[in-house]
């Protein structure tokens, strides 16, 4: 074999540039036995000189094309290695799904849009509000048992809090009341009030941390509780789009008298469902009740004329019956195998 055709066979074996590069060096880079050969040139007579010059020319004109040749080869071979790996991400724009708006915020539109159609004005609640509002504002004055019940989450800025009801808004909306009320012939003054709640308890499938609740406040002149059970009947069954069966209870609430609470019967309940409502198919999904004359007070409304009525619904348990949803963590949960479903 050649030295030339040996050479060819160990540059064919190489795979990499850097490799390439070394393996240059070593044969005709300045230090190497051919341009030492070069170098001797100069020991020999002219003529010889001249003749083994061209040979070496030659032969270093192969090995540097040897080389030049498989220099290109590694060059685009790795170069579809790398555009085989590499994305082009303005290519891959088309294939990715579009973001979709959260199922509570869907819902939360449809159930804007029926307070609305039945005269209701809509208001938004603080996610942090001051102690007054949450608290005294609507009957639960500083040390009331009651305060108990909401597991609070307190900030450390003047007495502030993370609302632990909608009910925060009650103040707010009544006074607002107060200010139109006496113009009122006949009929009621309604505020549907959303609002996000924090509290400071553990979690299950029933039960999260944070979640929506929709405030109802209504005020008029001989405002009765068979009011109350209309308003909200009919708003259910526009929300559900069909009858639907409602238990009322009696419940306690400082800032309401009576105090009721209202369960839900699910349609087909599934065995995880069951185990939620404790095998009765009944989810609570709201607490209601008259407007304690107090919490009229408060709000500069005149109790003896005016009466009226409030409830608090959490959102996600309207959601989780209409859509057979057995866990309530998963509407925060981010899962898009959840969440791509509606
Ligand atoms: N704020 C109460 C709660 O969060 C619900 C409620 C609202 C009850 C209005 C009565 C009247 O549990």
């Amino acid at each position: 074999m050649s030295e030339t055709t040996e050479l060819q066979n160990k540059v064919s074996l190489i795979d990499t540039i850097s490799e390439l590069d070394t393996f240059e060096k070593d044969t005709i880079g300045p230090q190497s036995e051919l341009m030492k050969k070069f170098k001797d040139l100069t020991q020999l007579p002219v003529e010889q000189r001249k003749l083994l010059g061209n040979e070496l020319n030659n032969q270093k004109k192969l090995l540097q094309n040897i080389f030049d040749t498989k220099r290109e080869e590694l060059k685009k071979k790795e170069l579809s290695i790398q555009l085989s790996t590499w994305k082009d991400i303005s290519l891959a724009i088309p294939q990715h799904k579009i973001g979709k708006l959260n199922p509570l915020t869907q819902e939360r539109w449809k159930i804007e849009d029926i307070f609305q159609k039945m005269g209701f004005e809509i208001a938004y609640a603080f996610e942090v509000d001051s102690e007054y509002n949450n608290f005294e504002a609507v009957n639960i004055p500083e040390g009331h048992p009651a305060r108990d019940s909401w597991d609070t989450l307190f900030t450390n800025v003047d007495k502030n809090v993370l609302i632990t009801h909608t009910s925060s808004l009650q103040n707010r909306i009544l006074k607002e009341f107060a200010t139109k009320i006496d113009a009122l012939e006949n009929g009621f003054l309604g505020t549907a009030g959303i609002g996000k709640c924090f509290r400071h308890e553990s979690t299950d499938a029933r039960h999260e941390h944070t979640f929506f609740q929709c405030e109802g406040v209504v005020v008029g002149k001989g405002i009765r509780f068979s009011d109350m059970i209309g308003i909200l009947k009919t708003f259910f069954e526009a929300y559900f789009e069909k009858e639907v069966e409602i238990r009322i209870s009696c419940d306690y609430f400082p800032f309401v008298e009576p105090g009721n609470g209202i369960e839900i019967r699910w349609d087909n309940p599934s065995e995880n469902i069951l185990k939620i409502t404790k095998g009765t198919g009944w989810l609570e999904v709201l607490g209601c009740g008259m407007i304690h004359p107090n919490v009229l007070k408060m709000a500069e409304i005149d109790h003896e004329v005016y009466s009226g009525f409030a409830w608090g619904f959490g959102l996600e348990r309207l959601v989780m019956i209409k859509y057979a949803v057995d866990d309530i963590r998963l509407f925060h949960s981010g899962d898009r195998r959840f969440l791509d479903q509606f």
